[in-house]
């Protein structure tokens, strides 16, 4: 515990997490830590659940991204969250989003500190970060994830440290802490390289500050990404053909320029497939590293990862815990608004690979909305990313729920992504190259290259009667949502001539 507790003047305030969970008042805003269900606060999120089964409870919770240990689901059942921001991925708390009952804002992931600082969210009464170790000087030292944490503590009247006794002491150097000034008059962001350090090793906070420290022993949750199947290797393998022509042309190196990668299972699986391809030396500048990053690493084909995050399957969590000294010199963790800042992704030329739910026939992506309605997870990192990335893609499998769902439609119900910060459209059938095409050039190359071929002709016979009424982006007004509303009505958007073929 001396090795962790550093400070000695703390010492005196752990305290249980009951007693910790006793701080919190009916309708405070809360910052708490986690990315991804990496480096989150273990014990008070059940113990604020607790509270709120038995007496009046609501807060306004904040994070980095989603929680692990079923965090957000417990909190979410008993009714203790009021409104939840940025990111979420939970069955149960989603359930209570579009239900109406927990007010969810979905937000770019750069974007919420911006927007605390800026007082346009209410200020934060208390956060609470899980920590590795607490410096002499009070530095707080992260464990798997950074995300708003910095900010978090910065802001708000009262912090309370989870200290994690299960976290090594190696990850100590892992993190690199910069928060941009204030406006106005802020100076660039110093970073020109996905290597580079350019703040603290820990969060810095006057140990005053410090109103608890709650000491836990518990992992983070496993990830639940799905191995590599056939669809997503084929993707995987366009997008790799599709990089090797962008060598051949000379518009890129075999060093490539830096990769993000989105969440999920087919982002994880694309990334596995560059274990095999031919390019060398290559950098993340990411904001999650998933399993794929570290087989990259041991693979010798990626040399340097910077993200916000890093979260695991068991046994890839294992073994990044037994050889950390070594994983330590090759990634930095960073705030979540460095990892995902615009000028930062700009300046590098970020390759961004990001998964859609669907997309329709001009480049448009739904990531989040299903049916055009209900939430899935949120947008994350992927419009931060997408909007100034050098190459932007985005990848889906061509169908979904058994072939009921075409990823492909004539107009996406939801738009998260606008055509004008999509490049690439990459399905298990092929990849679309939309760049320097015209709408009109656009909807038969997404067609022929993406769609599931049941659903290519109907897709074609769309195009050919929108663009028969002219306009630059030719649509059926009254049709385009017509897939959507026949998934409603009958649980497919199958017609009844493909249905009956
Ligand atoms: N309509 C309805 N459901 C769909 C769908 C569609 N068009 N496309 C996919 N789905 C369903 C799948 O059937 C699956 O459902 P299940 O969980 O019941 O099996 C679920 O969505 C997840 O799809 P999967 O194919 O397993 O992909 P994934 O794990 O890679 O997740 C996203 C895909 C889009 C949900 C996920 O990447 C996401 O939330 N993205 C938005 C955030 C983001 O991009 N962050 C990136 C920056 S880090």
């Amino acid at each position: 515990m001396m090795e962790r507790l550093q400070c000695a003047e703390l010492r005196s305030r752990i305290i249980t997490v009951t007693q910790a969970a006793a701080l919190f008042r009916d309708g405070m805003t809360v910052g708490m830590s986690g990315f991804t269900r990496a480096g989150d606060c273990k014990a008070l999120p059940a113990a604020l659940a607790e509270r709120a089964r038995h007496e009046t409870l609501r807060l306004n919770l904040i994070t980095g991204a989603s929680l692990g240990n079923d965090s957000d689901g417990l909190m979410a059942e008993a009714g203790l969250l009021a409104r939840r921001l940025p990111f979420q991925s939970d069955a149960r708390l989603r359930r209570r989003i579009n239900e109406g009952q927990v007010m969810f804002i979905d937000q770019h992931l750069s974007e919420t500190v911006e927007q605390l600082r800026a007082g346009h969210i209410p200020k934060i009464d208390i956060a609470v970060v899980e920590a590795a170790a607490i410096l002499p000087d009070g530095g707080i030292v992260p464990t798997m994830s950074v995300g708003n944490s910095a900010s978090f503590v910065a802001q708000a009247e009262r912090v309370i440290v989870e200290l994690n006794t299960r976290m090594p002491t190696g990850l100590m150097g892992m993190h690199d802490i910069y928060v941009p000034e204030a406006y106005p008059g802020r100076q660039p962001i110093p970073l020109t390289e996905p290597d580079q350090r350019i703040g603290t090793p820990a969060i810095p906070v006057d140990p005053a500050r410090i109103a608890a420290i709650v000491v836990t022993h518990h992992p983070d949750s496993p990830s639940s990404v799905q191995p590599p199947d056939a669809d997503t290797r084929a993707i995987a393998r366009h997008i790799i053909g599709f990089l090797e022509g962008e060598v051949a042309a000379g518009r890129l190196s075999d060093t490539l320029l830096p990769l993000q990668v989105g969440i999920g299972t087919i982002a994880n699986a694309v990334m596995h497939g560059l274990v095999d391809a031919p390019f060398r030396d290559l950098r993340m500048y990411s904001e999650v590293l998933q399993d794929s990053a570290i087989a990259l690493i041991d693979a010798g084909r990626v040399s340097f990862a910077s993200a916000s995050s890093i979260t695991l399957s068991e046994p890839v969590y294992r073994r990044f815990m037994e050889r950390l000294d070594e994983y330590a010199r090759r990634i930095v963790l960073r705030p979540q608004e460095i990892s995902n800042h615009c000028e930062i992704v700009r300046r590098l030329g970020i390759i961004a690979i990001n998964t859609a739910l669907e997309f329709d026939l001009y480049g448009n992506v739904n990531s989040t909305h299903v049916g055009g309605t209900r939430m899935m997870n949120g947008i994350g990192g992927s419009g931060d990313f997408a909007r100034h990335a050098h190459l932007s893609i985005f990848v889906s499998k061509s169908v979904a729920k058994g072939g009921d769902i075409s990823s492909v439609v004539p107009m996406v119900a939801h738009v998260d992504h606008t055509e004008h910060d999509v490049d690439i459209l990459v399905t298990e059938w092929g990849l679309a190259d939309l760049r320097n095409l015209a709408p009109r050039e656009r909807a038969p190359r997404v067609i022929e290259c993406c769609a599931h071929p049941d659903y290519r002709e109907e897709l074609m016979d769309y195009f050919q009667r929108a663009r028969a009424q002219g306009g630059h982006t030719p649509h059926l007004v009254g049709e385009a949502l017509s897939w959507h509303e026949r998934h409603a009505r009958t649980g497919s958007m199958r017609s009844e001539q493909m249905a009956c073929a």
